[in-house]
């Protein structure tokens, strides 16, 4: 298979499509170039159901500050359950299957009953009111969507941190954010085996907290402590709580979530998002992109820690009235062939995942597929990376059986929702690229230094160069950063833009591939690391004097963290392994088991200039075992560049 190869869209499908041909997408895209506001507002006026109009479209006299959709009213767990109780009251609005193959189907009515029992609960027994901020730190359970939901009925703003996270991690973002509560739960189930949460969030709570409540789901009934006053069960709570809570009223602008994520700087960022913007894209985009009809079901196997699981598990599915599944466990157990036993159980139609799943289920299970009834399939999406031809094929052929799209749908927690993506019934997709921007999204790759577009071939920066209804609002607490980091690389036409912090590069039918980042974060099985973060980390050990953190290529997780540590004591390591072994238990302890290190070499200095710049260009190469072609005369010691390459590769 070429890279030059195109695959048209399964005519049939197309037929069918929301959009349903290249006219038809260049047709929405030339509106929204020759009538912006026009364009937006007419998409929230018929998608939202507003409890108030709003009276302006885009409000950009404070750029980078903007304001969709001004003096507009709504609530968003009304708009994704309520507004679908007349027409789809008995439809499943969440399938649920559990790690031991437990099924749970809830539909909207029960829902709606879910969310506001426990809206109420926040209100009643914690005295949760709007703008308050909730931590939740929950596995892959209804309960988690009904605390997302139910925050966002009473106007409370949640802040999930992954489960994957450490104490110390928990705890940054709960200081951060300043949050009254935190929702957790015992723990649950993987590979049939309980795993716990809640003495994680002990953990992160000792000492001086601003919570005041801590609320427990208790799934897999294990013993967990419970400290009076502060611990309540949600199984007991819950119990006579009234099925009816009045949707809080909130203004477009009113914030809806945080999520933190990794920047260049140690100190993770709070992403924040707002209710309008952000739920008309998260719909627009689950109808266009995975086009989900009424009696389809769609499955991401994101977890809901990440934005690809807020957008696309939670808010968008529901927004649009589609059937969610929602799976708690381990995609390889009991074999590689259980995501596609899910797929014949379920009936799915539109499957979404991420480039190092379909890489450690091809490499598991690369006959699974053909066991299975896979004919409901119509679309398959990937997002999280730039995914390698090999996998792509693989997908394509045994997964899709050579007539899905595959929509490589590119975009980032800042973003919201998808920003560059085929459309299943419209573009002719090629291997391995994440085509065109979707309609509405003013998306360039820019010459940095002139702020023109780059010509074909040509490596430049992914800018988004309009604001758009979904994008980031702010970076919590901090104003600044959020210019600095978003809005400081790139000006076109003399107006700062949105940098993504991504490279990209035009083909000649002007399609768009993402080569990777451009700043010092990595990508590790889809998820984003910040070297810095990774670095802090490390440096918590005792006898580390410097380190310094780059990304190098991983068979599975797209990219792997490579640690160059120089200790301080000069007698060298006197147990590599033991000394590997401590600082990877800083790392859980501080990060979590995602930033783990693939690779620590112990290194006598580092590459640096004279002015103490610590080189990661020659660090990079030299992990990825190039040859250094780069003059290295400027720097302070240029033998380390040798010494380095002679450890790192023999
Ligand atoms: C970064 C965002 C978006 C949800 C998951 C990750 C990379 C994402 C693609 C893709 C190439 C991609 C970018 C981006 N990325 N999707 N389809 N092709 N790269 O969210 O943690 O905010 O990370 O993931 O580098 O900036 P995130």
């Amino acid at each position: 298979m070429s890279e030059k190869q195109i695959f048209q869209p399964n005519p049939e499908f197309a037929k069918e499509a929301r959009i349903g041909s290249m006219e038809a997408y260049n047709a929405l895209q030339k509106r929204a170039l020759e009538d912006y506001e026009g364009f937006w507002g007419d998409a929230a006026r018929e998608k939202i159901d507003w409890i108030e109009p709003f009276s302006g479209v885009l409000d950009e006299a404070n750029a980078p500050f903007v304001k969709w959709f001004d003096g507009g009213k709504l609530n968003v767990a009304a708009q994704c359950i309520d507004r679908h109780l007349d027409t789809r009251k008995n439809k499943a609005a969440i399938i649920f299957e559990g790690d031991r193959g437990d099924v749970q189907t809830i539909t909207y009515l029960d829902l709606y009953k879910n969310v506001n029992r426990f809206a109420n609960l926040l209100k009643e027994d914690f005295g949760v009111t709007k703008g308050d901020r909730v931590v939740i730190y929950m596995p892959m359970i209804p309960e988690a969507a009904y605390a997302m939901l139910a925050c966002a009925r009473i106007g409370a703003i949640h802040s999930i941190v992954f489960g994957g996270f450490s104490a110390e991690a928990l705890k940054d973002r709960i200081e951060d954010a300043e949050a009254k509560v935190v929702i957790t739960a015992d723990g649950a189930f993987r590979k049939k085996k309980p795993y716990m949460l809640k003495p994680v969030v002990d953990a992160a709570l000792e000492g001086d907290t601003p919570v005041e409540k801590v609320l427990v789901v208790e799934r897999n009934e294990e013993e967990v402590t419970w400290k009076a006053g502060r611990d309540y069960s949600y199984n007991e709570l819950i119990q006579g709580k009234s099925a009816v809570c009045e949707a809080e009223v909130m203004d477009s602008e009113d914030p809806l979530f945080l999520l933190y994520t990794s920047g260049s700087t140690g100190k993770p960022k709070g992403v924040q998002h707002n209710s309008a913007g952000y739920i008309l894209w998260a719909q627009m985009t689950m109808e266009w992109v995975f086009d989900v009809k009424e009696n389809d079901t769609y499955w991401c196997t994101a977890d809901i820690g990440w934005i690809t699981g807020h957008t696309y598990i939670v808010y968008g599915p529901l927004a649009m009235g589609a059937t969610t599944v929602m799976f708690e466990g381990v995609i390889t157990y009991p074999d590689a062939g259980r995501p596609w036993a899910m797929v014949e159980n379920h009936r799915i139609n539109q499957f979404y995942t991420a480039p190092t799943a379909i890489r450690v289920l091809h490499k598991m299970g690369e006959d699974e597929p053909k066991k299975y009834d896979l004919s409901t399939l119509k679309v398959l999406g990937t997002v999280g990376e730039p995914i390698d031809p090999p996998a792509w094929k693989w997908y394509y052929e045994e997964v899709g059986s050579s007539k899905c799209a595959i929509v490589d749908t590119y975009w980032q927690t800042e973003t919201g929702g998808h920003i560059v993506s085929p459309l299943p019934g419209a573009t002719p997709i090629k291997p391995a690229c994440a085509t065109l921007p979707l309609p509405g999204i003013i998306a360039e790759i820019l010459d940095p230094a002139t702020g023109e577009k780059v010509g074909v071939d040509e490596t430049g920066y992914m800018c988004i160069t309009r604001p758009w209804p979904s994008q980031i609002r702010g970076v919590w607490g901090d104003a600044e950063r959020y210019v600095k980091s978003y809005f400081g690389d790139v000006k076109k036409d003399g107006k700062a833009v949105y940098f993504t912090g991504d490279g990209a590069v035009y083909d000649a039918d002007g399609y768009i591939t993402i080569t990777g980042r451009t700043d010092d974060v990595i990508n590790v099985s889809g998820h984003r690391m910040g070297t810095a973060e990774v670095e802090a980390a490390i440096k918590k050990h005792a006898n580390v004097a410097e380190v310094a953190v780059v990304g190098r290529p991983h068979e599975l997780k797209g990219e792997g963290i490579f640690a160059y540590i120089v200790l301080k004591s000069d007698e060298g390591v006197a147990d590599e392994v033991e000394e590997v072994k401590a600082i990877n238990t800083i790392i859980k302890q501080e990060i979590g088991n995602i930033a783990v290190c693939d690779d620590i070499i112990f290194a006598p200095g580092l590459p640096k200039t004279r002015s103490g710049k610590i080189m990661r260009r020659i660090l990079r190469a030299i992990a990825k075992g190039e040859k250094i072609t780069q003059d290295i005369s400027t720097l302070e010691d240029p033998s380390i560049v040798a010494t380095l390459e002679k450890i790192v590769n023999g």
